[in-house]
């Protein structure tokens, strides 16, 4: 590890993807939650690839596999494939394909879950006299200086500092990797992630760190996640897609948060256990402050509506 400072999108860079980082070494279940590790979301997923007639579904950052996993079994006879930097996991079943990279078409559903926000960027910060500098990190500790005044054009855009000491992660990166991504699909493409708009950036940036489910000091040393929100609205305009909140996305596709009734409870007590789990899964992936907040950024090149509704 290097023992000097580095640019933050280096060391972020060679903390989750070098010989030994993060990602390589450690499955995204065992540090925190997301959406794929709730049953409904693999439901939504499902009747977005029946609406829009995916024959393939490719999940880039697949991470364990949780998601194709409970895929397979909803959509018989469609090819899926995960795309990861992570080896292959040893319980994923045989139907299931695994590449490190994405392949050159897709044709069908892309999806892409809490993939972006773990693109690394480079970090800036306005000085005392108004000039935009890089960030650098010492790997090992996690201490920050100062670097050399770096280019504009993406911030003027997108995330213009106006203050002394304000931050910004430049999303130049995530636009660019997620702009290769979908121009290689024929279908639908669907980055779903936390993040912000113009109009509601986090005035000293969102990089932060997470480890065995805890939120740890934020470091790019490969023992720890390193994410940062992403700007959902310079992606979304790099590839000309639509961006609208999981809570909306997912009721489009007919997630039902509803509780069963009562009545069902004395009928049916295995039906009513059913379906009170399906409204707490429905209530946890479109809560407030929490999952239902996330951003669905959606392409189609068929000319299929937002969802195919
Ligand atoms: C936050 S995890 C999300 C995993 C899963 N999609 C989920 O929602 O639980 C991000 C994943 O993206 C993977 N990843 C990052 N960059 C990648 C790349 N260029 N190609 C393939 N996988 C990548 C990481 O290895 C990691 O498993």
């Amino acid at each position: 590890m290097s023992n000097r400072p580095l640019p933050w999108r280096t060391a972020w860079d060679e903390a989750l993807y070098g010989e030994d980082g993060f990602f390589r070494r450690s499955r995204p279940v065992d540090h925190f939650r997301t959406s794929v590790h709730v049953g409904l979301f693999a439901e939504a997923v499902a009747e977005l690839a029946r609406r829009t007639s995916a024959a393939t579904v490719v999940d880039v950052g697949a991470g364990g596999g949780e998601l194709l996993t409970a895929l397979r079994t909803q959509l018989p006879g469609v090819h899926l494939l995960g795309v990861e930097v992570a080896p292959r996991p040893v319980d994923l079943h045989e139907d299931i394909g695994w590449e490190a990279s994405l392949p050159d078409r897709v044709d069908g559903l892309l999806i892409a879950n809490e993939w972006l926000d773990n693109v690394p960027c480079d970090v800036v910060e306005l000085d005392d006299t108004g000039v935009v500098r890089e960030v650098l990190v010492d790997p090992r500790t996690g201490e920050e200086s100062l670097g050399e005044a770096c280019g504009t054009a993406w911030l003027d855009a997108w995330w213009p500092l106006d203050e002394p000491g304000q931050r910004a992660e430049v999303g130049a990166t995530r636009d660019a990797a997620w702009g290769a991504a979908v121009a290689r699909v024929e279908g639908t493409a669907v980055a779903i992630d936390y993040g912000h708009r113009r109009a509601d950036r986090p005035p000293f940036g969102s990089l932060r760190s997470y480890r065995g489910g805890r939120e740890v000091d934020v470091r790019p040393d490969g023992s720890r996640d390193v994410t940062a929100d992403v700007a959902v609205d310079a992606v979304a305009a790099a590839v000309g897609a639509t961006v609208l909140r999981q809570r909306e996305a997912l009721a489009q596709l007919g997630v039902d948060g509803s509780r069963p009734p009562l009545e069902l409870a004395r009928t049916d007590p295995a039906a009513y256990l059913r379906d009170l789990g399906r409204a707490g899964e429905a209530a946890e992936l479109g809560a407030r402050g929490g999952l239902g907040d996330f951003w669905w950024i959606i392409s189609d090149t068929h000319g299929h509506g937002t969802l195919a509704t």
